[in-house]
């Protein structure tokens, strides 16, 4: 009876440990480092859409691999290790925060529903929002006070990710430019890992970000699938080409003495909005 695998030494292969929309996470030999596998699934409406996007995987890895390469050489605290194929990177194992935070530049989608403005009309300052994540709950929005009264986060997390989330919106508004995409917002997750420290987790992608061609407005990202657009796999590849051809071109960011000037301090930006 072949009972031995029972007691073997042989290392335990990967395991799930938690399967997404649109990624798998599995262990490794190293309890500190997780594998990410991209799916090609695409999911919408809190899930109530959808479908498959072709080669979605393979552009997001690639995608999210470019920027969080870059965004630690700007000295941006990441989870991200290595790409180790098509649809497969290392990630440092962290523990999710769970506030996503979204950067709005523009307004769009949830945005501009909510408060009843175009979509595209330009957002100064900046918004910063969290959402409280919790699928079974469809992330609802919560202010400060709420995500510290219920536990969700510290106000000296919430300070970080609002700091790191403007760096974060500064870097890709300049690198998206470079690429002729105007960044409209996008979403990030980060998390605490095992020695305490807070990394910029997850991805950064199409699928997280809305992207909109900076000559024509045309729509480069999720959004073509959301809406029916059409284009929808062209658009993804064309949005990694566009990176991977301005790849190392300097990158005009603002200079900032201190972020939380920018918007989390109305009173710092002056009269206006105090
Ligand atoms: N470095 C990391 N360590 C551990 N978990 C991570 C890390 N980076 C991302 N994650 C988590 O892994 C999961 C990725 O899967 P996916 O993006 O498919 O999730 P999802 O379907 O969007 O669902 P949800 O984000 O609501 O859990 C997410 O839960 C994400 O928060
Ligand atoms: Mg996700």
């Amino acid at each position: 009876m072949a009972y031995h695998h029972l007691v073997s030494d042989a290392p335990i292969g990967p395991e799930l440990i938690y399967e997404g929309k649109a990624k798998q996470v599995f262990t490794t030999d190293d309890p500190d480092v997780v594998l990410v596998r991209y799916k090609d699934d695409a999911t919408a409406f809190n899930a109530q859409k959808r479908g498959t996007i072709q080669d979605k995987g393979v552009v997001n890895n690639a995608v999210s691999a470019m920027l969080y390469e870059e965004l630690e050489s700007i000295g941006i605290a990441t989870h991200f290790l290595q790409r180790v194929s098509d649809r497969e990177q290392l990630v440092r194992r962290v523990s999710i925060v769970p506030v996503e935070v979204i950067v709005r530049n523009r307004a769009a989608g949830t945005f501009a529903a909510r408060y009843g403005v175009e979509e595209g009309l330009e957002l100064d300052p900046t918004v910063v929002e969290w959402c409280y994540k919790s699928d079974a709950l469809g992330d609802p929005p919560m202010n400060d006070a709420t995500a510290v009264a219920l536990g969700i986060a510290t106000p000296e997390q919430l300070e970080a990710l609002f700091d790191l989330s403007i760096v974060v919106n500064d870097y890709l508004l300049a690198r998206f430019a470079n690429a002729g995409l105007d960044v409209i917002d996008f979403k990030l997750e980060f998390g605490v890992d095992a020695a305490g420290e807070l990394r910029l987790a997850d991805e950064i992608s199409p699928d997280t970000c809305r992207l909109w061609d900076s000559g024509s407005g045309e729509r480069m990202d999720k959004d073509r699938f959301r809406r029916d657009l059409g284009g929808v796999e062209e658009a993804y590849h064309e949005v990694l080409r566009r990176l991977r051809e301005t790849e190392g071109e300097a990158i005009d960011m603002p200079a900032r003495d201190d972020e939380r000037e920018h918007v989390r301090d109305l009173d710092a930006l002056g009269g206006e909005h105090a």
